[in-house]
């Protein structure tokens, strides 16, 4: 009864050069290991569910991308998007599409792009998320102890007194603004959201049927069709037809049967050229190097990558990000790491 869906349509505009619209951040290997973030991905979910039933959700321009870099999943287990509409769309339609295989289903949405080290927790705390999922009708999260204000992360308050491993939640708050992200991490009482969900398709079908009802009318009416040679004229008609809104603000923010399970993993989300700096190997002035030979002097800190083992020279330079592609060439502080998202889309529409 164990079902994945990875969620791998975003574009990942804080890690441009590298990760663009046409080949975004979950098909390159961020960490130099070898892998794409999407294949350890597959790889860390596999060893808990069953290949046949990991489904991935893309983009219909990336078919061809998960096709090459994921050969062991079946085509039918491809899920396609005509449009983009964030993530509650296309975790709704999963959803049904695995509910008609399977009602009595539990499936864990995870996204394609982040850092887990600690394989073995995370199939035990995932494990364990799923044998609730099966006996109770909740929706589930995995909550990270926070370290800083991050406001580009979903807070989950807990209540303080429940002392069981998984807790109830309070509330669960999308991108709360710096301000409030410092009071929520001051209280003690707040996780970080990871991103990764566990729920019955029973349980997340009915929080769309209680806060999304035009999205549920709108993928109930294909229902018949799902996974028959008719789905994909319909989910071409009607699928941009959905509200563009992630799963956050579409139902956990609203729903009160929601439950979080601390992780006992370290998780990075790979979000930005600091993060994955936090993550690589470092030399003795902090420098880390991806794809690279470098010659460092009298520069610390900072964040090399080329396409192909370049040779880079750095000297006098400190706290940089220098990602060299074809046809870019990135200079820019990893304290304004958060702007390159502007950056980027401003280039890719005026340069
Ligand atoms: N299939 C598909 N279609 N996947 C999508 C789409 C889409 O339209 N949009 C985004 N994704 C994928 C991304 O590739 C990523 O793997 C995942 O869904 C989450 O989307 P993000 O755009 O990265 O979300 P976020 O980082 O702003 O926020 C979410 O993740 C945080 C942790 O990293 C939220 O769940 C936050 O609450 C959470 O803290
Ligand atoms: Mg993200």
């Amino acid at each position: 009864n164990y079902y994945a869906v990875v969620m791998a349509g975003g574009v990942g505009s804080r890690f441009w050069p590298v990760s663009t619209p046409d080949f975004p951040k979950q098909f390159h290997d961020m960490l130099g290991t070898g892998d794409t973030l999407i294949q350890k991905t597959f790889k860390r979910l596999s060893q808990l569910i069953p290949k046949e039933n990991i489904l991935i959700l893309t983009h219909e321009n990336y078919r061809d991308i998960v096709k090459e870099q994921l050969p062991s999943v079946a085509e039918q287990n491809i899920i396609l998007e005509p449009a983009m509409r964030n993530t509650a769309p296309c975790i709704l339609y999963a959803a049904m599409k695995i509910k008609k295989i399977n009602p009595d289903a539990v499936m864990v949405v995870a996204p394609s792009d982040h850092w887990i080290e600690d394989e073995v927790q995370f199939v035990s705390n995932l494990q364990r998320t799923f044998d609730v999922c099966e006996r109770d009708k909740v929706l589930m999260t995995l909550g990270i102890l926070p370290t800083f204000p991050n406001t580009g992360y979903g807070y989950i308050e807990f209540n303080k007194l429940d002392s069981r491993p998984i807790k109830k939640v309070v509330q669960f708050r999308e991108k709360p603004d710096y301000v409030t992200a410092r009071k929520f991490i001051q209280s003690r009482h707040f996780l970080w959201n990871a991103g990764i969900f566990v729920w019955s398709v029973s349980a997340i079908i009915d929080a769309f049927s209680a806060y999304q009802p035009a999205m549920i009318e709108l993928f109930d009416k294909g229902y018949d069709l799902y996974n028959t040679d008719k789905e994909r004229a319909f989910i071409e008609e009607n699928y941009p037809l959905a509200e563009n809104i992630s799963i956050d603000y579409a139902v956990m923010e609203k729903a009160s049967n929601v439950y979080v399970l601390p992780a006992t993993f370290d998780w990075n989300d790979l979000g930005t050229w600091g993060s994955l700096y936090d993550k690589l190997p470092k030399d003795a002035s902090e420098n880390a190097v991806v794809n690279a030979n470098t010659y460092f002097n009298n520069a610390a800190n900072n964040i090399v990558r080329t396409d192909g083992d370049k040779l880079v020279v750095v000297d006098g330079l400190n706290d940089y990000i220098i990602v060299d592609k074809e046809d870019v060439l990135l200079i820019y502080p990893k304290r304004k790491e958060q702007d390159i998202k502007t950056v980027s889309q401003y280039i890719e529409s005026n340069i």
